[in-house]
């Protein structure tokens, strides 16, 4: 906190603490960097945390989501239904196996694409539904399904910033053909960079897993003569290192206290942002849906929306970050632009999100007492631009 800052609030921060430490410390001082046993281990770690399904460590999220797509075979002349407000990375993984995204807008009340938007979107050329789980909140999973199985359409769920989030008890990721996670250090968990990629398919795991690895068709362990390899297909190294897995296992430790704390901010900050008149709170009260609150994005309705940026200033000069998720509806950045051109109110909900909304932070490195603090700084701040 600077001395002229009246809150020490982070918008994130990774809760790395001394197993951690001695868990990366652990590799380390050993032989094995790559290709060992703590990798294993946090795979096996997390399909336990699921419950069922299988798993493969990956170096990123975005690693996860290429893979998915190569791994579909989707090509040139192939659209993909895409979510107009994603990160970047959902549509780069489509739009580097060359095939054309087609944007599709969320719903406004939790910033998810819904069954009936991806309907409308499908075409004779739909070769894939890409979906995320914005902000933890579920997608109505069992609906969307539904629609790619009438069509014959794989779903690759975008799982980065839904980390134990679940469906009647059903973990987000083991719905499609794949999920893929994220563990860059302000999400949920984290192993510096990194990412997991799920599915209830083993031989979609084990095949994805190769291709992880260049596609090298035996691991050391299965070599009978040391150094002699087959390599079956063109691969990727997209592997996580022995010293990510490590951390991975810890963090994961960690889960069920990270979600708790995050829930309780939640609650608290929603509650108080709810008596700032102006402000509406993207959530979705789904009874099937365990949300795992990423961040709390609220969107600026009326006046209020034009001041959005002023806002994040005053609030940063306080010492409360926030951040913006996402910046743009991922058409609108100048990648996609270029290629697709955008017009304004193209993606309304998603507009509403990018340009009216602020994302604040609930993570577990912070208490309710600041989330009280938050709401409090918020309402000050809506004051202060009314006086003025
Ligand atoms: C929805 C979504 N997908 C993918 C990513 C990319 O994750 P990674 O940094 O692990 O590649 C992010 C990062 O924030 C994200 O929010």
């Amino acid at each position: 906190m600077s001395s002229e800052t009246k809150y020490d609030i982070p918008f994130g921060r990774p809760w790395i603490d001394d197993d951690d430490r001695a868990a990366v410390m652990k590799v380390l001082q050993g032989h094995i960097l790559t290709h060992g046993p703590e990798c294993k281990g946090f795979e096996d770690d997390w399909v336990e945390m699921m419950g069922s399904g299988y798993a493969v460590s990956t170096s990123s999220c975005m690693a996860s989501l290429h893979l998915a797509w190569l791994d579909l075979g989707v090509g040139p002349g192939d659209e993909v239904i895409v979510p107009a407000m994603t990160h970047a990375a959902t549509v780069h993984a489509v739009a580097l196996c060359g095939a054309t995204p087609v944007f599709v807008d969320c719903e406004k009340d939790s910033g998810n694409m819904t069954a009936d938007a991806i309907k409308a979107a499908i075409t004779p050329k739909t070769k894939g539904i890409g979906i995320v789980h914005y902000i933890g909140i579920p997608c109505d999973m069992p609906a969307i399904m539904k629609v790619a199985n009438d069509a014959g359409l794989p779903v690759v769920e975008d799982c980065a910033i839904a980390v134990g989030s679940m469906i009647d008890g059903t973990h987000v990721g083991l719905f499609g053909h794949v999920g893929c996670y994220s563990f860059y250090p302000v999400k949920h968990i984290t192993t510096c960079e990194g990412g997991m990629i799920v599915s209830k398919d083993e031989e979609t795991v084990a095949r994805i897993g190769k291709f992880r690895a260049f596609s090298v068709d035996r691991t050391f362990s299965e070599r009978k003569v040391p150094g002699i390899y087959d390599v079956a297909d063109v691969g990727m190294n997209y592997r996580m290192s022995e010293m990510q897995g490590a951390l991975g296992r810890t963090q994961l430790k960690k889960l069920p206290e990270i979600l708790k704390r995050r829930k309780a901010n939640f609650e608290v900050l929603k509650a108080g942002l709810l008596e700032i008149p102006g402000i509406r709170v993207i959530d979705d009260a789904d009874p099937r849906y365990t949300n795992t609150h990423y961040c709390l994005v609220a969107v600026f309705e009326g006046d209020l929306g034009a001041k959005r940026d002023d806002i994040i200033l005053a609030l940063q000069s306080m010492g409360v970050g926030t951040s913006v998720y996402y910046p743009h509806p991922v058409r609108r950045l100048t990648a996609y632009k270029k290629h697709y051109g955008y017009d304004d109110g193209a993606y309304p909900n998603a507009e509403a999100i990018s340009d009216r909304g602020i994302a604040l932070p609930v993570g577990p490195h912070l208490n309710t007492d600041d989330m009280s603090d938050i709401a409090d700084a918020l309402r000050a701040t809506i004051a202060g631009l009314s006086d003025g």
